[in-house]
């Protein structure tokens, strides 16, 4: 059996309800996929006999073959329309890339993203022991103010309609909530319930009337006349950018509450600088950077990616007989086990942000490898940072149980995660 025959659509719903609640569960309990990740390092061969490759070069291999291993793999859970991520080479990803790269250079993220969290720090301050939500009421604002500018003069328009208020928040945190349901679908696939999908389709609809609304304004911010191409670039980035950001800083800092000791230290080496100095003390923010990608390297928000095998291949597993990939099928990357092979990661087991990477681009690979790996990488980490900073400088963050669970799940996502400072 492979990767791909493993259909949810073909499943009957109760099996489905099963398979999603396994994945989401998994997704959850990352240390489970990565206790899976060591036993097919372990057994490649008997991997690849399913289409999964688990080693680090087995995964490097694959994920710089895009001819024949295909991205299109995404193409079922892109509920807005085509994009990029799910797209083969060829013109229209040339120059939607060469768009996207285009917009990117426009972010001033570290001033955007930095601005944003020493405005919030004092509201949270206000609060006192109080519990707040760290999505909605911190990180989801900081990766908006860092990376709405990629719509240029357009931004405010995108994000609460044509006729809407700049100043409402209820409109701003609406379209946020929508652009997650459509991220969600690509992260949960097609595992996810008839419910689930259906969600994500009808906040796709939407995001989708959103932007043909403001279609003028985005042509005039990217000096791009062809509709089609704004629509689907606009739509897509809108998605792509945003909730993943918003995840990743969640996983982050969930990450760094397990980890007291290495808290610790980052919060008293903040306060011997001092505010304001540690907004500009770039030794700092690189120790801080550094921290990022490797709470990264343990929580990473894709800990398996997906391949479609346009035709019969093969791969390289490790072990002693390659994968033999047919034609039709996918395969499964799982990065997860690749982060912590020790073959090619000094240690790997131990928390160590400033190890030494023999392949600098390895320890990018929660970002994906090769050409398609994430063109904002560099700006996602940045905003994670400033983020991080904001909290370093606060008193301690704890995870808040008052009424309940801290941390509340849509799927395999965060949708609340409830912290408070310790008085
Ligand atoms: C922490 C935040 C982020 C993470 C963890 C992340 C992760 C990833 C990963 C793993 C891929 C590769 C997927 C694959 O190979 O199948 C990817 C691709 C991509 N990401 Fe990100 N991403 C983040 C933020 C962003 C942001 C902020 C943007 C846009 C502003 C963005 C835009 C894209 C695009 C367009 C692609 C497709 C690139 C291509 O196929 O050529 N990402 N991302």
């Amino acid at each position: 059996m492979k990767f791909s025959a493993c259909k949810p659509d073909a499943m009957p719903p109760g099996l489905r309800a099963l398979f999603y609640g396994v994945f989401c569960w998994l997704n959850r309990n990352i240390i489970v996929l990565r206790g899976m990740g060591a036993l097919l390092r372990l057994w490649p061969s008997l991997g690849g006999l399913f289409g999964l490759a688990a080693r680090a070069r087995a995964v490097t291999g694959v994920l710089t073959r895009p001819r024949s291993f295909s991205n299109t793999a995404h193409a079922p859970n892109l509920v807005a329309g085509d994009y990029l991520i799910a797209m083969d080479p060829g013109p229209t990803y040339d120059s939607d890339r060469a768009l996207l790269e285009q917009r990117l250079a426009c972010l001033n993220v570290q001033v955007d993203a930095d601005g944003e969290t020493q405005r919030r720090i004092p509201q949270l301050k206000q609060l006192g022991g109080k519990s707040f939500d760290l999505i909605e009421d911190y990180l989801m604002w900081i990766a908006f103010h860092a990376i709405s500018p990629v719509f240029g003069t357009a931004a405010n328009s995108v994000a609460v309609g044509a006729g809407g208020s700049v100043t409402d928040i209820g409109l701003q945190r609406q379209y946020l909530l929508e652009i997650r349901y459509v991220a969600g679908q690509l992260l949960a696939g097609s595992s996810s319930t008839l419910r689930v999908q259906r969600r994500a389709e009808l906040c796709a609809d939407s995001l989708s009337a959103r932007i043909a609304d403001v279609s003028g304004q985005i042509q005039n911010a990217w000096g791009v006349s062809n509709s089609k191409v704004i629509e689907r670039n606009a739509v897509g980035l809108a998605w792509i950018s945003h909730p993943v950001t918003v995840q990743s800083g969640a996983l982050v800092v969930q990450e760094l509450l397990s980890r007291p000791e290495v808290y610790r230290t980052l919060r008293s080496r903040a306060a011997n600088i001092g505010a304001p100095r540690v907004w500009q003390d770039n030794s700092f923010r690189e120790c801080v950077r550094n921290h990022v990608l490797e709470l990264m390297r343990f929580r990473p928000i894709f800990p398996l990616l997906a391949r479609a095998v346009p035709r019969d291949t093969e791969f390289e597993t490790g072990g002693r007989r390659n994968a033999q990939c047919p034609g039709g099928g996918q395969v499964a990357i799982w990065s997860i086990a690749a982060l912590f092979d020790p073959r090619a990661v000094s240690d790997s087991r131990r928390f160590c942000p400033h190890r030494d990477w023999p392949d600098e681009d390895l320890r990018w690979l929660m970002f994906g490898y090769g050409d398609r790996r994430c063109p904002a990488r560099e700006y996602a980490v940045d905003i994670l940072t400033s983020a991080l900073i904001g909290l370093l400088t606060m008193p301690e963050l704890r995870l808040a149980r008052d009424d309940g669970k801290a941390i509340i799940y849509d799927g395999p996502l965060m949708s609340r995660m409830r912290v408070r400072f310790v008085q």
